[in-house]
């Protein structure tokens, strides 16, 4: 078992992002971004999370009473960086209080969990530490999520989203409805579902697409070049390329690969299907209103680059 897809398989599973804090009296405080919290239990009201063995705070939270699980805001992507990161002095950059136990409590969060160690376990390279809740404090701040090995935010599910509207629930009034980020993702991500239909049909998967469609524009390719045009991570680039080659729309060259004679065939087919989707798509605006959608999203993309 690789640790690298081990990792990557357990990233799929999105979190939140916390920052474990507790104090000591000889060393001061300690602080670690923890995406491992989770309840437990709610009588009694038991959390836990883990803790990397090599971690330096490690002995003091193996020794502390009590600790804290400070749940961070959408906003705090910077303390949770900061508390990631091994330096001398973590709380010398974060505003935060002290608790009742002299634990210091992060400025700004979601919610905060103060807790009495219960019980450690042994987890392999990690510590299990279970604790009960003896204080609680929620806000209405939107947490930081952790997903895919990148931070997020969350929204609604469109199925929600409908669900809510069916029940009267004002959707205008949400943040996301007026938020840029949200209407390009929800756009990018409609229009993608829907070629994703049509390229199944071809027996293509959109990674293979994007990779085919680059050679529109390029006789020979190598990796570093493929992947400024398909935006791929290296492994899926590979993966989409193996499945190409294997098939024979691409053939190996001395700089890379380049299509082969069947490659381009099936490039020009799926540009025509790909084209009608979009003529599909744009129906919604006239001539006029399409170019110019088109040219926002491309001052948009030099703006954002
Ligand atoms: C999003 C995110 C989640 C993390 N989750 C954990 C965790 O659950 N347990 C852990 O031990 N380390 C976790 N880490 C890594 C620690 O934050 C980091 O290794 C540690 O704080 C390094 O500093 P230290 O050795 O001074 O504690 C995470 C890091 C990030 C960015």
């Amino acid at each position: 078992m690789s640790a690298k897809q081990f990792r990557n398989a357990l990233g799929q599973f999105a979190t939140g992002v916390t920052v474990v804090t507790a104090a000591d009296g000889d060393t001061g405080f300690v602080g670690t971004t923890a995406s491992s919290f989770n309840s437990v239990s709610v009588d009694p009201p038991l959390i836990l999370w883990s803790i990397d063995k090599g971690a330096r705070g490690r002995a003091v939270y193996e020794q502390a009473t009590y600790f804290v699980v400070n749940v961070l805001a959408a906003d705090q992507v910077t303390v949770s960086n900061n508390f990631a990161r091994q330096q001398e002095d973590k709380f010398s950059t974060v505003e935060y209080d002290l608790d009742d136990h002299g634990v210091p409590v992060l400025r700004g969060c979601s919610a905060y969990f103060h807790c009495q160690t219960r019980y450690l376990y042994e987890g392999g390279d990690h510590l299990i530490i279970v604790g009960e809740v003896v204080q609680f404090d929620a806000t209405e701040r939107d947490g930081l999520l952790f997903h895919q090995g990148r931070y997020s935010v969350s929204d609604v599910h469109p199925v929600a989203a409908s669900t809510q509207a069916q029940v009267g629930e004002p959707q205008e009034k949400s943040f996301a409805a007026n938020y840029l980020h949200y209407l390009v993702g929800r756009c990018f991500h409609q229009l993608l579902g829907r070629l994703e239909h049509l390229l199944e049909r071809q027996d293509i998967n959109q990674d293979e697409y994007r990779v085919l469609a680059s050679f529109s524009g390029l006789e020979d390719a190598d990796l570093p070049t493929l992947q400024r045009y398909t935006l791929l991570d290296e492994h899926t680039l590979v993966s989409a390329l193996h499945g190409l080659e294997k098939r024979g729309f691409i053939q190996p060259v001395a700089q890379g690969h380049r299509l082969s004679h069947a490659g381009q065939e099936r490039l020009v087919s799926l540009m025509a299907i790909a084209k009608s989707n979009e003529a599909d798509m744009l129906g919604a605006f006239n001539a006029e209103e399409a170019q110019q959608f088109k040219e926002m999203l491309k001052r948009a993309i030099c703006w954002t680059a």
